[in-house]
């Protein structure tokens, strides 16, 4: 057994575990002079320090704040080849809508990622994911979706696997663009070949689709969720980016996980998400870069919907390498209060990866928790541009 005591917190802030909803967003417990043990990297106690239990060792920090290990729900981590070229059309005024149809866009990401073997995947996407956990991510989900056709896929998601050796990482499958060509046919593929496969050998534990009037309908989605969930995976989705299309209603009723973008959600999406136990995922690093409009996260909280948020890590429509930005972001942008963001960002992103056992540091959870450059927690939700997260502890281990 080993077990340490972790001193030297001047405050130690944390949501309650499991997803939180509406008010309870903002409802944060926060011990002052702290202690936190540690056993066999499992919380085994936190409170004052004057009551904490004797242990084996001891790791004074300090007297900064803890805050628990941010967790990212939503990146596509993995690609080769770069956005450069779209990125300057797109602040020159062409719209990404526009570039994705002209065969751009995700498309050029797809291509260049069809050509890289699983080993180069790996190469580009380890600092990635170094710089993401230096931001706080003590776990992140990554997704495929630039694969060509399915074994691309297939090699993507085996980069997931690799880089699940050195990261906590849940891996999903996306389905992105379709082909130009021969739609029903990748549709069924994807239903009765892909899908299988993949729940068979499980690469991946979901199944995510782009719903969008450039990417898969309504109707495709619903295929796709019923295969998937035939398959005992779980169902996510990318919706209401630009256009309400009915997507989130679908994935709602259909019990997903979450539904991510919502720049586009109107009342119903609101009401739908607010009525359901699938988590909203707003991915501010979107507005910034692409220049959309927020999500309406303030409004979804006021409805009583579960939010998160993510840094929807990718090269074109995000290209945000912190969790810590996102968060903050998530307070400028979408008019979170600090507290509800630090819930977007821990309990409610691990309820968004179906993860129940990390988040909150409390009894019996994972010890994933950072420690702060300096003594007051709000310097996570403030800071623009530099990083206030100074250790990243998994499981009680110092990275
Ligand atoms: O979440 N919108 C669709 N998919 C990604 C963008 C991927 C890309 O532009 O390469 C997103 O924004
Ligand atoms: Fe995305």
């Amino acid at each position: 057994m080993t077990e340490i005591l972790f001193t030297g917190i001047s405050q130690l802030v944390t949501s309650a575990s499991g997803p939180q909803r509406g008010a309870a967003m903002r409802e944060l417990m926060v011990i002052e002079n702290a202690a936190l043990l540690v056993r066999d990297g499992r919380i085994a106690w936190v409170g004052p320090a004057g009551e904490a239990p004797a242990a084996t060792e001891k790791h004074d920090l300090g007297g900064v704040a803890v805050v628990p290990g941010l967790i990212d729900p939503h990146t596509h981590a993995v690609w080769a080849g770069n956005r450069l070229w779209d990125f300057e059309a797109r602040v020159a005024g062409v719209p990404y809508e526009t570039i994705l149809a002209g065969g751009g866009g995700i498309r050029s990401s797809i291509a260049a990622t069809a050509a890289a073997t699983v080993e180069q995947l790996v190469a580009l996407a380890r600092p990635r994911l170094v710089a993401l956990r230096q931001s706080g991510a003590t776990t992140a989900e990554v997704k495929s979706g630039y694969g060509m056709d399915f074994e691309a896929e297939v090699r993507m998601l085996r980069a997931i696997q690799e880089l699940g050796r050195e990261f906590n990482l849940l891996s999903t499958l996306l389905i992105h663009v379709p082909p130009t060509e021969n739609r029903e046919d990748y549709v069924r593929g994807v239903c009765e070949t892909l899908i299988p496969d993949v729940a068979a050998e499980s690469p991946a534990t979901a199944v995510d689709v782009f719903c969008e009037v450039e990417a898969f309908s309504v109707e495709e989605t619903r295929r796709i969720f019923v295969a998937a969930q035939a398959h005992g995976l779980k169902v996510k989705l990318h919706a209401d980016q630009f256009c309400a299309i009915g997507g989130t209603e679908l994935a709602c009723h259909m019990g997903a996980l979450s539904v991510d973008h919502l720049e586009a959600s109107g009342p119903a999406q609101i009401a739908a998400l607010a009525a359901s136990g699938t988590v909203a995922t707003i991915l501010p690093g979107v507005t910034l870069h692409l220049g959309l409009p927020a999500a309406p996260g303030r409004v979804l909280i006021d409805a009583g919907a579960v939010v998160a948020v993510g840094t929807d890590l990718n090269p074109g429509s995000s290209p945000l390498f912190s969790v810590q930005m996102a968060l903050a972001l998530a307070v400028r942008l979408n008019g979170l209060t600090p507290a509800e963001a630090l819930t977007a960002a821990t309990v409610n992103a691990a309820a968004a990866l179906g993860l129940s056992d990390r988040g909150s540091l409390s009894a019996g959870m994972r010890a994933d928790f950072l420690a702060l450059h300096g003594p007051d927690w709000r310097e996570l939700p403030y800071t623009l541009g530099a990083n206030p997260v100074r250790d990243v502890f998994v499981g009680g281990v110092k990275i």
